[in-house]
């Protein structure tokens, strides 16, 4: 079923390529989602994160032109968008695009020689989801440029450009999680990334369970959301604990006793930012070790502690986002769930022993549909190759 559904995606995407630029392309790109199994928030106070890529993906056929045009479709949208290398910074195109023309900006004051391109893009990442649908389509672009001007880009670096395209260009103020395990990712792993200097190891996930990503259906845009006063918040505290502990550059360097002791110097709301920080930092790195052993009782447990730290100390989730919490912690052999990405809308993921997965989607579908009025839309995912030329 799933091979047949990628032939057919792959037949429709290679059509449209005909229908609209005439011919073949040069290359085919799959780049894929990602879920982020724990570190909520801690990327840009440059802690730990533990992120994997998923089998919901972004495929880009595309074609090099001489030209200095970037010319592109989305079978998602039914729409096309353009713009000229020369006149990049114009932000010319629809929202969506422009992910793809910030990638040609920050490329090109990367020093980058790049051409123009021409290209159809077919995605089954949901948007607003907390996937990472835009760091996908980022690092596929990104990839396009390596892979069809030789430009030999190592993937730490692509991931540094995509986020750059997304902060500077887009104007979201992301971390680098997203990016980099689109564009680093292995299959069958997930990736332990310390966020200060990138550096990362990767660690293999078993079959006996399965991660469910458990759509709420309602979205949420990260550009107009909470998430940049999330970020300011934690820098005001950085600032206000440094004038009592002058070494500390990020909330990375606190200790919870560091924070108890000066938390004087915090109101309530700052406190409360940086607990959830600190905190999640020491659950990233316990929850390593506890997939280390295949102990996914407590990896379980720190997902649900997780949750409960950014539903309450940061203030992300959402109704909806409880209730799926909620549900999906009622089903027997679900060892424990969390938001996850920015959250106020999006994704729970939860943790489902393989034999329990059936009895999960039929639970956990109907009693949210019974509390919200929603459909839930659950997606079982695989831990997957980071971008690729197909
Ligand atoms: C979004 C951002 C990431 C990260 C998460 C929260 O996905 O793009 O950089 O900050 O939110 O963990």
């Amino acid at each position: 079923m799933r091979l047949e559904a990628t032939v057919k995606r792959l037949k429709s995407l290679m059509q449209a390529f005909d229908t609209f630029y005439k011919g073949t392309a040069d290359v085919l790109i799959c780049a894929p989602g990602r879920i982020n199994i724990i570190g909520g928030h801690t990327d840009y106070n440059e802690g730990f994160v533990l992120p994997m890529a998923i089998d919901l993906n972004i495929m880009f056929a595309v074609r090099a032109r001489n030209d200095g045009l970037v010319d592109f479709f989305s079978l998602n949208l039914h729409d096309s968008a353009h713009f000229y290398l020369e006149r990049v910074e114009l932000r010319s195109t629809p929202q969506w695009a422009q992910y793809v023309q910030g990638v040609a900006w920050a490329l090109m004051r990367a020093g980058y020689q790049i051409g123009g391109l021409e290209g159809v893009i077919h995605s089954t990442v949901p948007v607003g989801a907390g996937l990472s649908s835009s760091a996908a389509l980022e690092v596929a672009a990104a990839w396009a440029w390596n892979v069809l001007y030789n430009l030999h880009i190592p993937r730490e670096e692509i991931a540094r450009i995509a986020q750059r395209a997304e902060v500077e260009f887009v104007g979201v103020p992301c971390g680098i999680m997203d990016q980099f395990t689109v564009a680093v990712a292995k299959r069958g792993h997930v990736i332990r990334l310390d966020c200060r200097d990138l550096s990362y190891s990767l660690h293999p996930f078993g079959r006996e369970v399965r991660f469910v990503a458990c759509d709420t259906n309602v979205r949420r845009t990260l550009a107009s959301s909470e998430y940049a006063v999330r970020r300011e918040q934690c820098n005001e505290a950085v600032e206000r604990l440094s004038s009592a502990l002058p070494h500390i550059r990020a909330l990375r360097d606190v200790t919870l006793e560091d924070l108890e002791r000066h938390r004087h110097l915090l109101s309530d709301v700052l406190y409360r930012r940086a607990r959830h920080v600190i905190t999640e930092n020491e659950r990233v790195l316990k929850a390593v070790h506890a997939l280390s052993r295949k102990d996914f009782v407590a990896l379980g447990r720190l997902l649900n502690e997780s949750h409960r730290s950014l539903r309450e100390d940061y203030e992300v989730s959402s109704p909806e986002l409880d209730t799926m919490w909620q549900a999906a912690n009622e089903v027997d052999g679900c060892y424990g769930a969390r938001l996850t990405g920015a959250g106020f809308g999006g994704n729970v993921i939860a943790l489902v022993h393989r034999d329990a997965l059936r009895s999960f989607l039929t639970y956990v579908s109907r009693r949210y549909r019974e509390q919200t009025g929603r459909i839930a839309t659950l997606r079982p995912v695989r831990p997957e190759e980071g971008v690729a030329t197909v």
